[in-house]
């Protein structure tokens, strides 16, 4: 076993540190004469052209990058999405009018409510594309076509590497659409893509400062419940860290749209209730800084998840965490990283089984 996590006190952790690896692998080999080439999509440039709407069905983490996606495909490709979790959108008689897109989302290939997501949209002949880690799984071999992460083994629970895989699959396919269809320029693609390459890096350079956040999760073990608030891509990023958290630490944690907090979650903010803050869109900056305030003047202590630059935050908030600059679409593969160790270091200091939380299985093959 030990020779198995390579040196690593958790596959959890050796995961984190494979993410540079995952992420450049699934993105360079799609990447070709400043093109970005999926073959294994499988569909004509009219084809893609005359996409009216795409349902991205996942479940769990998966969901998470399907609901960021969702942001990217919509602000470059302009077609509408509807992000379903599998085991609602099974149910829901959902409306499949041709020219209708399917992407179901899958680390491992056999969640069964996703199967059964997918088979539903079969049976109403929409075309699917599986986005799925394990080759030969039943998704991969289920679905019209599949694009495979390529982040090797997950042991772990609690997914990182095929979480930030699953990202850059949809950014490369939004991206593709975008361009197909010409919703974006040509120096915006190329732009784009410049920054997809700097990922890896970047994500390297976040690991390499872990200790800022090893140090502060090590003064928030006893926290009952944490609030996790973003906006826009921010909120989907605040739901992975949320969950991040819950799943391995125990610790109650809720992620909520910051516009949303005066609608309720406010009401549970008092004296040095933890609540972490992540702020990585320009022009949402100044509304999630006065979202910061209503919960500072509440006494709550606020971890702030930013840009670099971004020095207005550090006004307000107690502690900052900053990640490179990147194209705002793509800061989730940055923001993400923070958040994967302040879980990972909170359940490490409560001394938990973090590889095997309690109730919790990798692959939900049961409905
Ligand atoms: C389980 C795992 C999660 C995962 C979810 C969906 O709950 O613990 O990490 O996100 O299933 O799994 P899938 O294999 O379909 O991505």
């Amino acid at each position: 076993k030990a020779a198995e996590k390579g040196g690593y006190d958790h596959f959890m952790l050796k995961e984190i540190y494979e993410q540079p690896k995952a992420v450049s692998d699934t993105l360079i080999p799609r990447l070709k004469d400043k093109d970005i080439i999926i073959d294994e999509l499988g569909m004509t440039d009219e084809e893609i052209k005359r996409i009216r709407k795409i349902y991205i069905i996942a479940c769990g983490s998966a969901y998470h990058t399907g609901v960021t996606a969702k942001y990217v495909f919509e602000g470059l490709a302009r077609i509408p999405v509807e992000v379903d979790l599998a085991s609602e959108f099974r149910y829901r008689n959902p409306i499949f009018e041709p020219d209708t897109f399917a992407i179901i989302v899958s680390q491992s290939g056999e969640t069964a409510d996703s199967l059964a997501a997918l088979r539903e949209a079969k049976a109403h002949h929409i075309k699917t594309l599986g986005i799925v880690n394990v080759v030969g799984s039943s998704i991969a071999r289920e679905a019209d076509n599949v694009m495979y992460t390529w982040a090797g083994p997950e042991i772990a629970v609690a997914t990182t590497k095929a979480y930030s895989t699953q990202l850059i699959a949809q950014y490369l396919l939004a991206l593709k659409f975008a361009k197909v269809r010409e919703t974006i320029d040509e120096t915006t693609f190329s732009s784009m893509i410049d920054s997809l390459k700097q990922l890896p890096e970047q994500i390297s350079f976040l690991l390499s400062h872990k200790e800022n956040v090893q140090k502060f999760a090590n003064r928030y073990l006893a926290s009952d419940h944490v609030f996790f608030i973003g906006r826009g891509i921010d909120y989907a990023i605040s739901l992975e860290g949320s969950l991040k958290l819950k799943e391995i630490s125990y610790i109650h944690s809720e992620a909520y749209a910051a516009g949303e907090l005066k609608h309720g979650t406010i009401s549970l903010i008092e004296d040095g209730r933890l609540v972490v803050a992540v702020l990585t869109q320009p022009d949402l900056y100044k509304k999630t800084i006065s979202n910061i305030l209503e919960v500072k003047t509440r006494g709550a202590f606020v971890m702030a998840v930013t840009t670099v630059g971004n020095t207005q935050v550090e006004k307000v908030a107690d502690y900052c965490i900053y990640i490179p600059e990147t194209n705002p679409y793509f800061t989730n593969s940055l923001a993400v990283i923070p958040l994967q160790l302040f879980g990972y270091y909170v359940a490490l200091g409560k001394g938990l089984d973090v590889d095997k939380p309690r109730n919790l299985a990798k692959s939900v093959t049961v409905e």
